[in-house]
């Protein structure tokens, strides 16, 4: 009667054990050397954030219109790399879909972030909110209501060592400001508070992460209800990857078209880098950059101009793996070339147009024939990734499906729909990205 529960157990015993062992600080201290967390689509019907009286014409809608923010967010964010050393960053917010559930504070609160890759610094809204968008379905943070609540003073390190310092005259605390270019930002002080994670059955804790406590917060999209705040995953020194000190971290997102599918993202010792891999293509950015040497369709190789997605010094192409965007958003001279491809093959007999005009190149099918739809591989320096027809064709509806790729004029980036169903993991220390197809679950 040995049951598996005993077994699990015993395994995070041994797991506590080790980060007790490996750290030079006292055991209630100590950083866990790694954690594992579902995380949710924001329109999951298990997330908070689900709302019901969105069809699913609208979310692939919405999905469409945050892949082009996106593009723009991240275009802006890498070709004004002047401002980055500012306060301000003329950006947009481009929230991403995935989100994590922690607890903040002492006693803890539950709330959710966005989890972004191009982000640095974790942020959240605060009490007393000067101005606060709408978060309805869990509470604002109250800082004043958690003992392990601490602002920084100007005169503490960690707050002169960051790049989105402030202190004005009379201002005893470290304040951040965040400017999008959509007027979304949020502005606040950097603080240190405990945050504790949901590692599978248990919760890790983690204490004094820093994290800017925002009082004064907008949100510019459709409705005006936002998501409580951020957790960023660049290699930046405020991210929180950063700040744990882990050298890797892998996600895992379920199903796009299933509502219901379940995901998770992993952190250090808990994030499995295996699979393909190939290297990140760029150091001096905080991004994480991807050589896209070629695409093919079946077994052609397309005649794609060589260096087409390198990242240039202006930025004005570059290839970014990203959390944030749904669909992949291709440089248009090669997204063309694309096209023309596939409109020779004989599925393209059925060619319709998107009857909600996102998407350039839609067919009827029936889900049986889609399989045997032409089959596009993304060639990254030593990695073939082939995507499966489910990470390429967005159905529209019971017989329309379309490539689930947008055209762009600047930066490329690799978005979810195609990282779906795959270990994506990140490692920091070796400079790699692996993909590994499988069932995500939590
Ligand atoms: C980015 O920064 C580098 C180094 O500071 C500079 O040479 C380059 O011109 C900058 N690019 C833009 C678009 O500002
Ligand atoms: C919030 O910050 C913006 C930008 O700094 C400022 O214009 C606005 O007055 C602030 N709002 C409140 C209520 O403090
Ligand atoms: C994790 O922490 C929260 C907040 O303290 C608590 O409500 C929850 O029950 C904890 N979960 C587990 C599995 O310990
Ligand atoms: C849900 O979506 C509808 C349609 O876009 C919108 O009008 C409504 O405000 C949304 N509800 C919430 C709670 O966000
Ligand atoms: C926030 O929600 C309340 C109640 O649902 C609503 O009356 C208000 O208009 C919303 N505010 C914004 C900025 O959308
Ligand atoms: C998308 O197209 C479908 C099918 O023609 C239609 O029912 C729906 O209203 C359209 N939605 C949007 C947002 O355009």
């Amino acid at each position: 009667m040995s049951s598996p529960q005993i077994f699990i157990f015993v395994l995070i015993s041994l797991t506590s054990i080790t980060s007790c062992f490996s750290s030079n600080h006292h055991a209630s201290t100590s950083t866990p050397t790694g954690f594992k967390s579902g995380i949710l689509n924001k329109n999951s019907v298990r997330s908070p954030f689900h709302n019901q009286s969105l069809t699913r014409f609208d979310r692939i809608k919405n999905s469409v219109s945050l892949s082009f923010s996106r593009r723009d967010y991240l275009h802006s964010l890498l070709s004004k790399n002047a401002s980055l050393n500012s306060i301000e960053s003329s950006v947009w917010r481009a929230d991403g879909e995935y989100v994590m559930k922690y607890y903040i504070g002492t006693p803890a609160v539950e709330t959710y972030a966005i989890l972004d890759t191009g982000s640095e610094l974790n942020w959240i809204q605060c009490l007393p909110c000067e101005r606060c968008y709408n978060q309805s379905k869990v509470p604002i943070y109250n800082p004043a209501s958690s003992s392990s609540y601490n602002p920084l003073k100007c005169e503490a390190p960690r707050c002169w060592q960051m790049q989105y310092y402030k202190c004005t005259d009379n201002y005893e605390y470290c304040e951040y400001e965040l400017q999008y270019m959509d007027t979304s930002m949020s502005k606040g002080v950097l603080s240190e508070e405990t945050l504790q994670f949901v590692n599978g059955i248990e919760n890790v804790t983690m204490n004094n992460i820093f994290f800017g406590c925002g009082h004064n917060n907008s949100f510019h999209n459709n409705n005006g209800e936002g998501i409580p705040g951020l957790i960023g995953l660049t290699t930046k020194p405020e991210s929180l990857v950063s700040q744990l000190h882990y050298k890797k971290f892998a996600y895992c997102l379920g199903d796009f078209d299933d509502i219901d599918a379940r995901g998770y993202a992993a952190f250090g010792d808990a994030a499995h880098i295996t699979g393909g891999t190939t290297p990140l293509a760029d150091s001096d950015l905080p991004y994480y950059f991807l050589n896209l040497e070629a695409i093919s369709v079946e077994n052609t190789i397309l005649p794609i101009p060589k260096g087409t997605f390198t990242k240039t010094k202006d930025i004005s192409s570059g290839f970014v793996i990203d959390s944030g965007s749904t669909y992949s958003i291709i440089r248009r001279s090669a997204f063309n070339i694309l096209l023309d491809n596939l409109r020779q093959k004989p599925l393209y007999q059925n060619t319709v147009a998107d009857p909600n005009d996102s998407f350039d190149l839609c067919f009827k099918s029936d889900a049986y024939n889609l399989k045997s739809a032409p089959v596009i591989t993304l060639h990254f320096t030593g990695l073939s990734l082939q995507l499966p027809f489910q990470n390429t064709w967005e159905k529209i509806n019971e017989n329309i499906y379309c490539l689930a790729m947008l055209p762009s004029d600047g930066v490329s980036l690799l978005g979810n729909f195609q990282q779906q169903n795959y270990n994506v993991g990140h490692d920091l220390e070796n400079r790699l990205v692996s993909f590994a197809l499988m069932y995500c679950s939590d």
